[in-house]
């Protein structure tokens, strides 16, 4: 049986492969709350998708143990943050609800199991975003 973190990596490459996947992603994400749209209101979403591309790449290996990821993401919490993009704990479930959401739009060997594995492992990270907000 393939393991956990092989499984997330094989989900992660469909998705990132299906070229409307981080498109439907932040449509799931802006609608699910005004106040998230809200934030993104100057942004260049053109360049967004790519940066999440990436970010969303170093949560999945910050997950697998890896210490370069780690530092990335301890980035991320920084920008984030109060003094920064403000981001609310609050917003960050909505993120992980839309995320899954697109997920099981764009791979079709989605499933109940490979939910379970996707939460996990990102769950590591954002608590790391949310505890340094
Ligand atoms: C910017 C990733 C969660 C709102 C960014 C950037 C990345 C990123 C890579 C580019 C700038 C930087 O490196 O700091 C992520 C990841 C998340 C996450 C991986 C998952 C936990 C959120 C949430 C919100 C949010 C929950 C809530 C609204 C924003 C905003 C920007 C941003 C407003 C700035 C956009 C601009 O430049 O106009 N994010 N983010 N992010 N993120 Fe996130």
């Amino acid at each position: 049986m393939e393991s956990a973190m092989k499984s997330l990596q094989l989900s992660y490459g469909r998705c990132a492969s299906s070229p409307l996947f981080f498109k439907d992603f932040y449509d799931n994400f802006f609608n699910s709350s005004p106040l998230i749209k809200q934030k993104f209101i100057d942004t260049d979403m053109d360049a967004q998708r790519g940066l999440l591309r990436h970010g969303l790449s170093h949560l999945i290996m910050y997950a697998g143990g890896s210490h370069a990821a780690e530092m990335k993401v301890d980035r991320l919490a920084h920008s984030h943050s109060k003094t920064q993009l403000d981001i609310q704990p609050w917003m960050y479930d909505y993120w992980i609800k839309a995320l899954m959401t697109t997920v099981k739009m764009h791979d079709r060997k989605f499933d109940e199991s490979l939910s379970a594995i996707w939460e996990g492992a990102l769950k590591m990270g954002i608590e790391k975003m949310i505890k340094a907000h």
